[in-house]
Parts: structure tokens; sequence; C-alpha cells
């Protein structure tokens, strides 16, 4: 029996998109606390956890958080308080109790989170262990020792994250040949910022968007970022696919129609599935790109495993939307071969128990995870690269500048150095 629960406090807080969210603290009896503040998505996927909102016009066009706060202070919190914070697992039950519609609708999935995830900070700092120790230890996870994520750095950023730019969400540098954590950010952070100056000389214009990646309005195609990105890398001194190489989270479910195709308007296409497919391994064949995130949407089922199967033993093939972080939806994944990795978003299921159920089903079989901040309603708070130290995760996906993002850089930096990395 660890410490017990003595207080569960949430408040409505600002996002990085101006939007509220939740900070919650949790205060134990012993007095130490843990306080978190949890994020949400732009493009969430259909299938995720609900993140609830007020739906009151006269605050924040309807995203207040008031409701998602009283649920944590008047329904959640009272059943919590007295309970043993060093066991997650119960703890967690507990909370899905709470709660037990599939996409947390009636309490919020950012409200769940939030106390899940406070309860962890809180018995880590009882403990007097770093968090990814705690976590480590918490589920027993048995890795032989601390293998630090490697970054995937978002470069370039279009979609629903920036107005005017590429139909394709993300284009990534993800770090492949291991340095150690301080040498890893440094490489993909200087490609960036040579991608800057090589944005710069084409007339492109390199102010950011949501996740502090460059947003170039005028951009003539799709491809044409993987171009200069791949210039980047050769400029600043690494070689494509060797030391660096592209990824790519094209977030397809919000170009896929109603007619079951995929419009790239800004290469004036609309394609099938199989051409969406051939279009990536087109790409593949021509570029240094190592990794493809929902390349498909989150419901194409039966044109998943046919990307994998076309892709999948060249470069890592994983879902996001399509998987969201959902035990079930991750185990239909693996019977039909669909991917061979996942993005891992706490806030996409709802708690730590079920995110770490999650990373251990990936993992017994054969599948990478790499753990990801979320484009839209970021916040300050570190979490999820103690979660993806804790799990031995291969990388972790953020964005390269924002306060909200180098903050994350700069924990798992702070880790490297704790361990002596
Ligand atoms: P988000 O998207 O805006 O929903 O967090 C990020 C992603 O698709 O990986
Ligand atoms: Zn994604």
């Amino acid at each position: 029996m660890g410490t017990r629960i003595k207080s569960v406090k949430a408040r409505e807080i600002l996002s990085t998109s101006g939007y509220p969210t939740l900070e919650t603290v949790v205060t134990l009896e012993d007095g130490t606390s843990g306080i978190v503040s949890v994020p949400y998505g732009t493009s969430a996927g259909k299938h995720e956890a609900i993140t609830l909102v007020d739906g009151d016009p006269k605050r924040y066009k309807g995203k207040g958080m008031l409701k998602a706060r009283d649920n944590v202070n008047n329904v959640i919190g009272p059943k919590v308080a007295g309970a043993d914070a060093f066991d997650q697992r119960a703890l967690d039950e507990k909370l899905v109790s709470l709660d037990p519609s599939p996409q947390r609708a009636n309490l919020g999935g950012n409200a769940i989170l939030s106390v899940s995830l406070a309860v962890a900070r809180a018995a880590a700092a009882s403990r007097g262990v770093p968090l990814y120790k705690h976590i480590r230890e918490v589920y027993d996870l048995k890795y032989s020792n601390y293998i630090l994520p490697k970054p995937m750095v978002v470069v370039i950023e279009g979609g629903r994250h920036a107005d005017n730019s590429t139909d394709l969400q993300e284009y990534l540098v993800g770090v492949i040949k291991d340095s150690g954590a301080r040498e890893n950010v440094r490489k993909a952070i200087e490609v960036y910022l040579t991608l800057g100056k090589i944005l710069k000389e084409k007339g492109y214009s390199t102010n950011v968007g949501t996740e502090g990646a460059y947003a170039p309005t005028a951009i003539a195609s799709n491809e044409e970022p993987l171009a200069h990105i791949e210039k980047a890398m050769k400029d600043a001194g690494y070689e494509p696919g060797e030391d660096v190489a592209i990824a790519m989270d094209p977030a397809a479910s919000e170009f896929y129609g109603d007619d079951g195709k995929y419009h790239l308007k800004r290469d004036g296409k609309v394609l099938s599935s199989q051409e969406m497919i051939a279009y990536y391994q087109d790409l593949v064949s021509r570029y240094a790109i190592f990794s493809i995130e929902d390349g498909l949407s989150e419901d194409d089922w039966d044109a998943w495993p046919k990307l994998n199967e076309a892709l999948g033993s060249k470069i890592i093939v994983m879902g996001d939307d399509l998987t969201v972080t959902n035990v079930e939806r991750l185990k239909m994944a693996i019977d039909r071969k669909a991917i061979n990795a996942i993005l891992i978003k706490p806030n996409q299921c709802g708690t730590l128990s079920e995110t770490v159920a999650a990373i251990q089903l990936a993992q017994s079989n054969g599948l990478r995870t790499v753990v990801s901040h979320r484009g839209g309603g970021e916040t300050t708070d570190t979490f999820i690269i103690d979660l993806a130290t804790a799990t031995s995760s291969d990388f972790v996906k953020v964005g390269p500048t924002r306060g909200e993002r180098v903050v994350k850089y700069n924990r798992l930096m702070e880790i490297a150095d704790e361990l002596g990395r």
C-alpha cells in the first residue's frame, strides 16, 4: 500500500490554440502532489476518446472546459479520494468504471486522463523517483535498460494544421542513427533550421503552423517539401537515409471524401485507395522516406493491409487515427496485418494504463511505438517524454519550435543527462 489520494482539483487553463484545456492537481496524504495538463488534437480521429467541451457559445466559442473541470472536481475526485496512488492499474479501472462508454463521452476523456496522469506524477513525487522510472516500475515493464526515444521532428505542416499549405498534414525529419539524445535532437533541429534557409531562398514564407513547423503557403505540390527536406539534410551535413530520413503523416482521413476517394487538391488529383498506395510507393522509391503514418483513412480497413504489404518491409507503416491508442482497434490492425507501428497519444484512450496496454500489445507483436504530441491544443506538459522513455518507445514525435514543443525535447535531454547518456 502506497500513499492515499487526498484531493483532486482541476481548473480550466489555456492551451496553445487559445482555447481552454484542463489542468489537474492530485494531492496525496503525505503532502506530495502531481500536476498535469492534457492536450487535444486538431485533426482528432473519429474513434478517439471524446474531449468534453461545454458547448456554451457565450464562452470560448463553445469550447470552454467547465463541464470537464466540474466532472473532475465533483464526480471523479470524491470517488478516487482515499485510493492507493501507487496502484495505478486499480485507479484507472476505477476511472473507466465511472464512465464505461467506449469514447468516454459522459465524463470526458480529458477529465479522466487528467486525473490518471496526475496520480502517476504525484505517486512518482511521493516515491522520490523520476516519472519514467515510476511508470516502468508500476507496470513492471521488463526492458534491460533505458533506450531513449529518437526524435521525429515535424518540419513542414499543412492539412488542418496550417492554412493554404499542403494537403498532406506533416513532413518530418526522423533521426534513424542513434547518437544519443542530445546529438539526435541537434541533428534534427539543424536540418529544420537549414530547411528554413532553403524555403526562404525559394521565396516561401517561414511562418510556422500549430506544431511549430514551417507552413509555406505557396508550395506548389504535396511532393515538393520532400525535395527541400532532402536538400536540407545534405546541406546540414547529414546523409538522407543514413543519419536522418523523412517521415510523413498525411493524416489521410482529412482528405478522404464521401466518395471513398482521396482528394489531393494541391495536385489536382482524386485517387482511389489503390492509387493512393501507388502514389506512396512512387514517393518511397524516389526519396529517403522511412515512415508513413495514416497514409490511408481511419476506416479504409480493406486497403490498409495492401499498403502494409506494399511498403511494410521497407518502411514504417503506422496507424494513428486508424488505431487511436485503443487496444481493440490495435488488435484489429494486427489481425489484418494493417500496420507495423502505432502512434501513441494518451488522450486518445483516456488513462495511463490503457495507453501502456496498447504499447505493450504493439511491442509484443513486433510493432514499433511512437509517442506523440497533439497538433492543436497542446500544453507545456512533458508527460509523454517520460512515458516514451519508460516504455522504450522507438521515437517521440514533436514539433521543433514553440514553447510547448521545445519543453518536451528539453525534458528528453534532461533525462539523458540524468541517465548519463
Ligand atoms: P492532431 O494531429 O492535430 O489531431 O493532434 C496530429 C497527428 O495527426 O499526428
Ligand atoms: Zn497523425
